[in-house]
Order: C-alpha cells, then sequence, then structure tokens
C-alpha cells in the first residue's frame, strides 16, 4: 500500500483534528502517501483534495472543528454519487480510505468499501448514537460546554427561583442530555429513550418548591421535546418563571477535551495500521480500555447505540 486518504464529513466534532493529526502522521511514519479531501464526500465527488505532509497538520491538535472542512453530501447516497466518488479515488491512486464522521459517513464508507476499496471508519458525533464504541469523537468536549453552561445558569436560576429548560442536541439519542444531568445536578433529564410525564414533572416541581427548593434545571434532548414547548407548558400548568436556553451548535465546538485528544490520536493510529495490516470495511472503537475493530456491515445495521438504562437511573437516584 502506497497511498491512502481521510476525510471528515457530517456534523463536525472536536478532536476531528487530532484525529486528521494522527492519521496523517502514523501513515508518513510508516511509509504512506496521505491524502486529504476537502469538504468530506461532496469534496471527493468534486475532487477538491491536498497532499498531507507533516506540516500541514502541525499547530491543529488543539483545535476544534476539522481543518479539511465537512460536508453532509446528498449526492453520496445516489448510485451515480457513490461512482463518482469511488472513481475519483481510484484515479487518485488511493489504496484505502479513512472516513471521520457519524452514522450516515459510516454508511457511505460502507457503501466506497463495496466498491473495492478498502475503508476504515473512525466514529465522531457528539450525539454518542454509534454502536460498538464507548464513546465516539467529540462527546467528552461536548459534555465538557455542556456542563459548563449549566453551571453558569444555576447561578442565575438560583438567584431568581426560576425553573430552566436547557435543550441539549442529540436527535434520536439522550446521552448528552442525561450524562450532563448526572454531572450537573440537573433535576431531570428527557430523553427519546424513555416516554415522560409532564404532569408529573410539575407536580413534583411544586413540591420541591414548597420543600424551599425553588430553582430547577430540566434537561432535555432535541429528540425528546423542544426547551420551549416545555417551559411553556410547565408556565402554563403551575404558573412558575422559567427560562430556556438551546445549547445547539456551540456544544460542538471549542478546543478539544484531553479525552477527545488522546481518543483521537488512538483512533487515528489504529485506523492507518489497519489499512496497512490489511483490513477494510471495519470501523474503530472504544470498548473498555481497547480500541476494537468492528465490522462496518454489523454498525451500519445495528440503529443507534442503545443507552446505558443505569445512566437515566442514576440521574434519578441522585434527586432524592
Ligand atoms: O449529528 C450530530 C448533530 O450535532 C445532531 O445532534 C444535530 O441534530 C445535528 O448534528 C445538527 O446538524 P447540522 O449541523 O447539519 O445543523
Amino acid at each position: 500500500m502506497k497511498r491512502i486518504a481521510v476525510l471528515t464529513s457530517g456534523g463536525d466534532c472536536s478532536g476531528m483534528n487530532a484525529t486528521l493529526r494522527a492519521v496523517v502522521r502514523a501513515g508518513l511514519v510508516s511509509g504512506l502517501e496521505v491524502i486529504g479531501i476537502q469538504k468530506g464526500y461532496q469534496g471527493l465527488i468534486d475532487r477538491l483534495y491536498e497532499q498531507m505532509s507533516t506540516r500541514s497538520v502541525s499547530n491543529i491538535l488543539q483545535r476544534g472543528g476539522t481543518f479539511l472542512q465537512s460536508a453532509r453530501c446528498k449526492e453520496m447516497r445516489t448510485a451515480a454519487g457513490l461512482k463518482l466518488a469511488s472513481d475519483n479515488l481510484k484515479g487518485m491512486g488511493v489504496e484505502g480510505l479513512i472516513v471521520i464522521g457519524g452514522d450516515g459517513s459510516l454508511k457511505g464508507g460502507y457503501a466506497i468499501q463495496q466498491q473495492g476499496i478498502p475503508v476504515i471508519g473512525i466514529p465522531a458525533s457528539i450525539d454518542n448514537d454509534i454502536p460498538f464504541t464507548d464513546y465516539s469523537l467529540g462527546v467528552d468536549t461536548a459534555l465538557n460546554n455542556i456542563v459548563h453552561a449549566v453551571d453558569n445558569l444555576k447561578d442565575t436560576a438560583s438567584s431568581h427561583d426560576r425553573t430552566f429548560v436547557v435543550e441539549t442536541m442529540g436527535r434520536s439519542c439522550g446521552f448528552l442530555a442525561v450524562a450532563a444531568a448526572i454531572a450537573t445536578g440537573a433535576e431531570y433529564s428527557l430523553i427519546p429513550e424513555e416516554p415522560y410525564n409532564l404532569d408529573q414533572i410539575c407536580a413534583d416541581l411544586r413540591n420541591r418548591f414548597q420543600e424551599g427548593r425553588t430553582n430547577s434545571i430540566i434537561m432535555v434532548a432535541e429528540g425528546a421535546g423542544k426547551a420551549a414547548d416545555i417551559a411553556d407548558q410547565i408556565k402554563h400548568r403551575i404558573g412558575f418563571e422559567t427560562r430556556i436556553i438551546v445549547l445547539g451548535h456551540y456544544q460542538r465546538g471549542g478546543s478539544p477535551s484531553v479525552f477527545d485528544r488522546i481518543l483521537g490520536a488512538r483512533f487515528g493510529q489504529a485506523a492507518v495500521e489497519s489499512l496497512l495490516k490489511g483490513d477494510g470495511g471495519m470501523m474503530v472503537g472504544l470498548q473498555g480500555a481497547d480500541i476494537v475493530l468492528t465490522d462496518l456491515t454489523k454498525v451500519t445495521s445495528s440503529g443507534i447505540r442503545p443507552i446505558n438504562p443505569m445512566l437515566p437511573r442514576l440521574a434519578n437516584q441522585l434527586l432524592a
């Protein structure tokens, strides 16, 4: 194997740059040429790429986002787009591709693998919804961002006896909301994986208020409801003064945490090593303390990573 390529695709996250640095440098020290594809699969289709040197990835480790840029590419889901992307890779003499991205991006990688080009996927999505890895890249930094925001909100909530509803990202996975609730001591976490009863929550809020607990934080994952609707309903049902914050893309940026930097380094190096060993059609993942390879067929057909039921239970228990 002489030449590999790497791209970042889908929603960006912190730690992508650290991973790109690891891929490029691990590739170069193994004697490979490394091509960086810009703007994800769109760049592959449009032939936007550059040859990477060790200097190309200097001074990016600590930066959020992805210096290669990313995109959500509809064309990749068509047969014509997939063929163009694969033909372009072959035309560039690329013998192995590393895809850093979320579930849709890994599906794209699997499709390219089926066109005969070995692909290794690296799970990257703040949602932590990708199966066969305990953590995806970017999750830890996003959680730190959320915790910082909620800690600040708690100061002002307690000064004004207010209920804050905080909306996190997580289209179909409530990991960020529930993990942040545990880390901040938020009173509730509403997640898509578990039904919730707003009447019960309102009754609890009223009781807590009577006991002197006059402010509260309700975390809601975007897939479980809109912060504005929930706040309106609380106000309407029990008259509490509510405020909302939608954390949105703030969660995805910022300098990566130590955990994400090291995870990115480990994922990147393992992906290069796997290609060199002749693997393809696999995803690297963190399972316990180990980096483990899982077949992309399994990853892309297993649906959303299930939430550990211990997490919502723990969040509730600690509120007693
Ligand atoms: O998949 C990651 C994610 O951050 C989701 O949590 C969120 O719903 C979505 O991306 C937002 O996508 P975009 O950046 O395209 O608006």
